[in-house]
């Protein structure tokens, strides 16, 4: 079944997380990938532990929080000043060059984000980057307060956009994201833009792609 619709993972997938590196590295100089590699290692722990342990906090706080911690383990010292130019900057990652032209050839079925991110980053940050123009939802985990890969995450979109499980397509480049998908019933798009190993979770994505504009001739 060809999908109905198309959902997306945000970060990682349609913006690029390290676009925050050159900031980074002029208030560390040298440091700058380090800090943006450890940000988004840690951002992504603290997802999965918290919703371990039930304790949701919106991901706004879950990145501040990653930050704190990147600089502390490097030796880094982190103003106020530094800290409110890294998460404004934060909500205007650069989105991939080929995002909006793979989004505009896949107009025809509804086409959503659904990601980890709080609306409070998640809205000014599609705003930002015109992809507002061209998405017909932007979903949070925030309703739901645990984050990806639980199975209540994924049926947001199901519930939302009012499509069967079956016929929804899931496009992240997370390959830990798109295992959670698949393994919830989505037809499901690994973006492995760095050709990395599949993850272990014992739930094959049904495609693999190097880049976003692969998915028009995948879906039809
Ligand atoms: C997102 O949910 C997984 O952080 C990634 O957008």
């Amino acid at each position: 079944m060809k999908p109905l619709a198309l959902v997306f993972d945000a970060y990682g997938t349609l913006y690029d997380v390290h676009s925050v590196i050159a900031l980074c590295e002029r208030f560390w100089p040298g440091k700058g990938g380090a800090v943006s590699q450890l940000w988004r290692t840690k951002q992504l722990e603290y997802t999965w532990q918290r919703s371990l342990m039930q304790r949701y906090v919106p991901f706004s706080s879950i990145t501040e929080d990653g930050l704190r911690y990147a600089c502390a383990a490097l030796g880094l010292e982190l103003g106020d000043a530094q800290l409110a130019a890294l998460m404004q900057q934060y909500l205007k990652l650069s989105p991939y060059p080929e995002a909006l032209p793979a989004l505009e050839a896949l107009r025809g079925r509804k086409l959503a984000i659904l990601s980890n991110g709080s609306p409070d980053m998640l809205d000014p940050l599609v705003a930002a980057s015109g992809l507002d123009k061209v998405l017909d939802a932007v979903l949070s985990v925030a309703e739901v307060k645990i984050f990806k890969p639980d199975p209540r995450v994924y049926q947001i979109a199901v519930d939302r956009l009012g499509v069967p499980k079956e016929a929804i397509g899931f496009v992240s480049s997370n390959c830990w994201d798109a295992c959670g998908a698949k393994s919830f019933g989505f037809r499901t798009y690994w973006i492995n833009r760095a050709g990395a190993p599949l993850d272990a979770l014992d739930a094959r994505p049904d495609h693999t792609i190097a880049r976003l504009t692969d998915l028009a001739a995948l879906v039809g």
